[in-house]
């Protein structure tokens, strides 16, 4: 079977983006406040990275805190920046122990001085790091990701680095958030909720979605099991026919 990822029956995800929702409803319905959920939300990630460590799934994705999430009482914000920042401070050792590279995307410039230094601490504390790649989005939206790459094409033909007719696909996508980076096989959203809410907008044209009614602290290795097997059974055509894919399955194979 070929690896070309435009064709045939696809095996493990390289990349792996997950919405991580359904803390809250998790605390509420232990009879706690709802932001007593976003602790145990961080003990699923924990879970989550080791297993795809384990697996040796190259990248994982994870959508911490939304360009929206704002909107949220201030007393929720606050109390999940500052878990962030203890998170942070907590977890890099073992991240490192297990080669991962941490890599933050979204405009953290909104965030405090304090959770910015933490972010560039752990960046570079893991940048070396050879195994997997987490991305964790923070202030993230793909709106405005596209909007940001739209802005900087803008500057370099203002420029004259650039001419708009140069402009392309792959232009645009080299300005957003990651770029190098495969864009991601199988999308998961926990929480029950069937809605993309303004994650990879761009990079998720023809990733594989995958919706579970689990609340994410809930989610654990067996769950991501049963999400990778669901997803190694699908025929993923970018745009051709089934009988083309299945030909070159053939013929690779
Ligand atoms: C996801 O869980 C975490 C963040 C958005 C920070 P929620 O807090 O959205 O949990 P529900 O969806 O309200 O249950
Ligand atoms: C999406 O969850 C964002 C994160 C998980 C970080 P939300 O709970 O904010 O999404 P909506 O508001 O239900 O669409
Ligand atoms: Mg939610």
């Amino acid at each position: 079977m070929t690896k070309d990822s435009d064709t045939v029956v696809a095996e493990l995800p390289r990349h792996l983006a997950i919405i991580m929702d359904g803390n809250g409803r998790w605390a509420k319905k232990r009879g706690l406040p709802r932001y007593a959920g976003h602790p145990a939300g961080v003990d699923a990630v924990r879970r989550v990275v080791e297993a795809c460590v384990v697996r040796q799934i190259p990248v994982l994705t994870l959508f911490a805190f939304s360009s929206e999430n704002w909107r949220r009482p201030a007393k929720e914000v606050n109390l999940i920046m500052d878990l962030f920042i203890r998170s942070l401070r907590k977890e890099v050792k073992r991240l490192d122990r297990n080669q991962v590279k941490l890599k933050v995307i979204g405009d953290r410039s909104a965030f405090s001085k304090k959770l910015q230094q933490q972010i560039a601490d752990a960046e570079q504390q893991t940048a070396s790091n050879q195994g997997l790649l987490l991305q964790v989005a923070a202030n993230y939206g793909g709106r405005w990701d596209i909007t940001q790459a739209a802005r900087s094409l803008a500057q370099s033909v203002a420029s004259g680095e650039l001419s708009a007719e140069q402009i392309d696909e792959q232009a645009l996508a080299q300005q957003l958030s990651f770029s190098g980076v495969p864009e991601p096989d199988l999308f998961i959203r926990t929480g029950g909720e069937k809605r993309i809410s303004n994650f990879l907008l761009w990079q998720c044209a023809y990733t594989e979605l995958y919706f579970t009614d689990l609340l994410w602290p809930d989610f654990d290795d067996q769950a991501l099991e049963a999400a990778i097997q669901d997803f190694s059974g699908r025929q993923r055509r970018f745009g051709r026919t089934g009988e083309q894919v299945q030909g070159q399955t053939a013929e690779a194979s």
